[in-house]
């Protein structure tokens, strides 16, 4: 028998002991053996819980009982959860999270304690909620060069976006019912202002090229700029605006990585995902494109890569299961500044004076006649050459177009 603690038992983890206990039997059938909820630690009571038995309130009760095997960590943050993270795996504890800001911060040293210990550090649940990508990226696509990923990398900002357009909800409205629903952040600017997205582009970005890519060196820009005029605008130049993850592979070997809201055109498989979906499209030298779909956010379905990853380590215990990559640094990750992309400007200027600057095309909008103008340039240039065009105009908007 393997014996499992959660840390936290918040919207993942109570999701973790519902799936981890619900489905016992078949479970065990997959896994070679039981799978037993041993412990829940989190600072609340929970007295009518199902799992009432197994709460505890001191860490070191878990650290120092021979029997647990896992550690789930689903308490988020780097603060405690780093800690405790750390003692685990040097007590000889295989760790689980879905933890993406603590693998963006430290996930380079985790890995390697988790190796130097000869335990398993894994967090299929930190990107996409219940899509599996870490484990296709790392393992099914390994013999491919990877050369880009981008995707729609947040479930909350994607929600918002798609209840703003299809059911015409205020920003402050679409964000309440993402987090009734449990997928934002405990501080749901970490989503709104691409901070999310940001730390699941960077962990990618580390299994796909090989080392390790902190959020610092990633330009990320958010959501909270988008209004519907631009969304009017993009429409009516059959385009979707999305906020998107993208990592690319330059032939200097550093990795251009940044998160911004792009307009994706309505025939590209992004504009079609919506609500809480993310989807994650991998360029490999061999396969091509592959795309990965489903789920971005929310209790079962996190659940559901958390459990699988439990699962994996007690089929293996004792076979430690190694994700690495190399530090990082300085020359790993740049690029952007000097990054082409076709843009959309809006501005408060005459379509004349937008025209003359940019070129490209002119979509009509709801913004027409009101003092203001939108534009599509034609041409792929910089953001510093863009800015330059627009000298002496007053953009309102500024978004990338993915091509
Ligand atoms: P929650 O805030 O719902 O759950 C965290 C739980 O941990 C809460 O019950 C909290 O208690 C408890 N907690 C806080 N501090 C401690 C402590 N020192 N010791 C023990 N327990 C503590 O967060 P989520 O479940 O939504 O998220 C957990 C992690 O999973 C985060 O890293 C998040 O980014 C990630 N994630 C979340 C997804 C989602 O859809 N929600 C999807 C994928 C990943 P209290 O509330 O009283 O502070
Ligand atoms: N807040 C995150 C999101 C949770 O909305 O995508 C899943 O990582």
């Amino acid at each position: 028998m393997v014996n499992v603690a959660i840390l936290g038992f918040g919207t993942v983890g109570s999701g973790v002991a519902e799936v981890l206990c619900g489905h016992e039997s078949s479970i065990a059938r997959k896994a070679d053996g039981l799978i037993r909820l041993k412990y829940i630690l989190d600072v609340r009571d929970f007295p009518d819980s199902p799992f009432k038995d197994c709460f505890v309130k001191d860490f070191t009760v878990i650290e120092n009982d021979p029997e647990v095997d896992i550690v789930v960590e689903t308490i988020g943050g780097a603060g405690v959860a780093l800690d405790f993270t750390r003692r685990a795996l040097e007590a000889g504890k295989s760790v689980v999270t879905s933890n993406k800001e603590l693998v963006a911060a430290h996930g380079y040293e985790l890995t390697r304690l988790a190796q130097e210990k000869g335990v398993c550090y894994l967090f299929e649940a930190s990107v996409g909620g219940g899509i599996p990508i870490i484990r296709p990226l790392s393992q099914c696509l390994a013999a491919n060069e990877i050369l880009e990923i981008y995707g729609i990398l947040n479930g909350t900002t994607n929600y918002i976006l798609t209840r703003m357009i299809r059911a015409g909800l205020s920003f402050e409205a679409a964000l309440a019912e993402a987090q009734e629903k449990g997928y934002a952040e405990r501080d749901p600017s970490a989503d709104v202002d691409g901070h999310d997205a940001c730390r699941k582009i960077c962990i990618l970005a580390a299994i796909a090229f090989g080392r390790h890519i902190y959020p610092e060196q990633v330009p990320t820009e958010g959501i909270r700029g988008i209004s519907l005029a631009d969304v009017d605008y993009a429409e009516s130049a059959g385009k979707k605006i999305k906020l998107l993850g993208r990592a690319i592979r330059l032939d200097d070997g550093r990795v251009c990585a940044y998160v911004a809201p792009h307009l994706v055109d309505q025939s590209d498989p992004l504009a079609g995902v919506e609500d809480v979906f993310n989807a994650i499209t991998v360029r490999g030298d061999a396969i091509g494109d592959v795309m990965f779909y489903g789920r971005g956010a929310g209790k079962l379905p996190t659940a559901s890569a958390v459990v699988a990853d439990v699962m994996d380590v007690a089929r293996n215990l004792g076979h430690r299961k190694a994700l690495l990559w190399d530090e990082g640094g300085q020359d790993a990750a740049g690029g952007v500044a000097e990054f082409k992309s076709r843009w959309y400007v809006r501005a408060a200027a005459t379509a004349d004076e937008l025209k003359h600057a940019l070129g490209g095309k002119l979509p009509a909008g709801r913004g027409t006649g009101d003092g203001e103008a939108a534009c599509l340039t034609d041409e792929a240039m910089t953001r510093a050459e863009l800015d330059r065009r627009l000298a002496g105009l007053e953009p309102l908007s500024v978004i990338r177009v993915l091509d």
